[in-house]
C-alpha cells in the first residue's frame, strides 16, 4: 500500500521504517527542514538503537523517502498516518495545535482519486477521532468548495506502544495492535495494512530478532474512543506500576526489607508480572507525565476527579525529591558540594530529555547552590543544545564526572556503566558517596570498593544480618 507518515520524530520515523520493511511504499513528512534533510543523507535524527539499519533495509525493500511536501504525499497514499508531537499545554491538557495543521492539511491535499484512511497514531485526548474527521472535512471544503462531496475517506485510531531504546522491536513484534474505526471499509484497510505485522511471515532485519515465544500479532477492533482510553489507560497503569514498586521501596527501606527481593517475589505472580517493578528516581520521559495529567484534564472535563491518577504524579514527584534528601543525609549541606550525575537521558538506550529526573536534579541542585557535573554516553549534545539554562559542567568520562565529587547519583541505568571501575572512582572523589537511584549496582561490591552506598528500598546494614539469617537458615 501506499503511506504517508506524517511527523518523523521518535514514533513516525520508526512507524515509517517498519511499514516500509514490511513492504509498503512509504513517505514520511516532516515541517522540520533539518530533520528531513538529515534523513535524506541517511543520518538519524533521534538516537534509536537499529533505525539507521532499519531505514536502509526498509529503502531497499517497500520504498522509503523524506520531503516536506504534504500535499504530494496525500494524494498518492492509501493510508495517512498523523505522528506528530501532542506536547503538554500548562494547564495539563495535550496541546492539539500540530494535530489540527495536519489533520487540515492532509483534507486539503485529498483529491477523489481513491478512498483513503486517516490514522491518527499520535496519543491524543478522548474525542479526537471526532475532531480529526471533522478538521480534515473543513480542510477538504476550504480546497475543493465544490468538488468536496466526490472525496471520501475514513478516520482510524491505532495508538502507539513503542518504547524508545527498543522501538524496533517493539514495532515489528507488538504485544498487540489496537485500531479504532468507526467503519467496516476503514478497519478492513486497516487489517489489509497490517496483515504483515500479524502474520509475523517476514524475515527479521540483523539484530532485531523475533522473540522466540511469538505467534500471530491480535489486533484488537475497538471503537475510536475505546482506542484513545486504551493508550491513556495503559501509560497510566505502567506509571502507577512504578510508582506502586517506589512506595513499596521506600517502606522496605524504613522496616529494613530488601526491595529488589520484595519486587522478585511480587513479579513472580502471573497477575502482576515483573516488568515495571524497579524502584528509582522516578519515571520521566515524553509521555507518562503528559498522558496521565492529559487523561486527568479529560476526566475533569466530565465532572469526575482521579484520585489514583493524582496520587501517580504526586508519588513521582516525591521519588524525585527523596534523591536530594538522600544527600541531604550524608552530606548534610549541598551549598557549594559537587554532585555529579551518571546520566541524564530519562532512560538507557535513548537521547530523549523529555521529563527525565536528571534534569529536575540539575535545576534543584542549582537552586540550593550546589555545583551539578554530569556524564552521559549519549545525551549530552542533546541536553547542551535543549537546557542551555542549565548549569551543569558536562564530562567526558565517569571518571572526569567522579574527580572531585562530593556525591555521585546514578540517574540512568546505561549497561555500560556496569563495566566501570567502581575503586578507580571512590579513590577520584572527595567523598566516596553512592546514591544509586537505579539500584544499578550490588551494594555490597560499592561498598567493597570503598562506597558509602544508598540504593533505593535496599538496606545495606541488614544485609549481614540476612545473610547470617539465611546461612542459619541452609545449616
Ligand atoms: N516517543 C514515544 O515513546 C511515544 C510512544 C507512544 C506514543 N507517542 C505519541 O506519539 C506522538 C509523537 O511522539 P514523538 O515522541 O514521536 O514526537 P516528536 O516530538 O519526537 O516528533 C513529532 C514530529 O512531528 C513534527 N510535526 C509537528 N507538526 C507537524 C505537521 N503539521 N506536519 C508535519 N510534521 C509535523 C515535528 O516537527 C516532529 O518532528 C505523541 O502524541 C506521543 O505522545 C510517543
Amino acid at each position: 500500500m501506499r503511506v504517508t507518515v506524517i511527523g518523523t520524530g521518535y514514533v513516525g520515523t520508526v512507524t515509517g521504517a517498519c511499514l516500509a520493511y514490511l513492504g509498503h511504499r512509504v513517505t514520511c513528512v516532516d515541517t522540520d527542514e533539518t530533520k528531513i534533510a538529515k534523513l535524506r543523507r541517511g543520518e538519524s535524527p533521534i538516537y534509536e538503537p537499529h533505525l539507521l539499519d532499519l531505514l536502509e533495509l526498509a529503502a531497499g525493500r517497500g520504498g522509503i523517502d523524506f520531503t516536506t511536501d504534504l500535499r504530494g504525499s496525500v494524494a498518492e497514499s492509501d493510508v495517512v498516518f498523523i505522528a506528530v508531537g501532542t506536547p503538554p499545554l500548562p494547564t495539563g491538557e495535550a496541546d492539539l495545535s500540530y494535530l489540527e495543521a495536519a489533520a487540515r492539511g492532509i483534507g486539503a491535499a485529498m483529491d477523489g482519486s481513491r478512498y483513503r484512511v486517516v490514522v491518527n497514531k499520535s496519543t491524543v485526548p478522548v474525542g479526537c477521532g471526532n475532531l480529526v474527521e471533522t478538521l480534515v472535512r473543513e480542510g477538504i471544503h476550504e480546497a475543493n468548495p465544490a468538488g468536496h462531496r466526490e472525496i471520501r475517506f475514513g478516520v482510524a485510531s491505532n495508538p502507539e506502544f513503542l518504547r524508545e531504546g527498543c522501538a524496533a522491536a517493539d514495532s515489528l513484534y507488538p504485544d498487540r495492535i489496537v485500531v479504532g474505526a468507526a467503519d467496516g471499509r476503514t478497519l478492513e484497510t486497516m487489517r489489509e495494512l497490517y496483515r504483515p505485522l500479524v502474520a509475523q511471515g517476514f524475515d527479521p532485519p540483523p539484530g532485531v530478532a523475533r522473540p522466540a515465544s511469538m505467534g500471530e500479532v491480535k489486533l484488537l477492533a475497538a471503537t475510536l474512543t475505546s482506542a484513545e482510553m486504551i493508550k491513556y489507560a495503559a501509560n497510566a497503569f505502567l506509571a502507577m506500576k512504578i510508582g506502586f514498586a517506589n512506595e513499596i521501596a521506600n517502606i522496605c527501606e524504613r522496616v529494613g526489607a530488601e526491595a529488589p527481593e520484595v519486587m522478585a517475589g511480587m513479579g513472580l505472580d502471573s497477575r502482576i508480572g515483573a516488568k515495571f517493578l524497579n524502584p528509582g528516581v522516578g519515571w520521566g520521559g515524553s509521555c507518562f507525565g503528559k498522558d496521565i495529567r492529559a487523561l486527568l484534564h479529560t476526566a475533569r472535563e466530565y465532572g469526575y476527579e482521579s484520585k489514583l491518577l493524582q496520587a501517580s504524579l504526586d508519588v513521582n514527584a516525591a521519588q524525585r525529591q527523596m534523591v536530594i534528601q538522600k544527600l541531604q543525609e550524608k552530606l548534610f549541606i549541598l551549598k557549594g558540594r559537587t554532585i555529579g550525575l551518571l546520566g541524564l537521558a530519562f532512560k538507557p538506550d535513548t537521547d530523549d530529555l523529555r521529563d527525565a529526573p536528571s534534569l529536575y536534579l540539575a535545576e534543584r541542585l542549582s537552586q540550593m547552590d550546589a555545583r551539578v557535573k554530569a556524564y552521559d554516553p549519549i545525551a549530552m549534545p542533546v541536553c547542551r543544545e535543549q537546557r542551555p539554562d542549565l548549569k551543569i559542567r558536562y564530562c567526558e568520562s565517569a571518571l572526569d564526572l567522579a574527580e572531585d565529587c562530593d556525591a555521585l547519583v546514578v540517574v540512568t541505568e546505561w549497561r555500560q556503566f556496569l563495566d566501570l571501575d567502581l575503586r578507580q572512582l571512590a579513590q577520584a572523589m572527595a567523598t566516596p558517596i553512592l546514591v544509586d537511584g537505579r539500584n544499578l549496582f550490588s551494594p555490597e561490591e560499592a561498598m567493597a570498593a570503598g562506597f558509602d552506598y544508598t540504593g533505593v528500598g535496599r538496606c545495606p546494614r541488614s544485609r549481614p544480618a540476612a545473610a547470617r539469617a539465611r546461612r542459619q537458615a541452609v545449616e
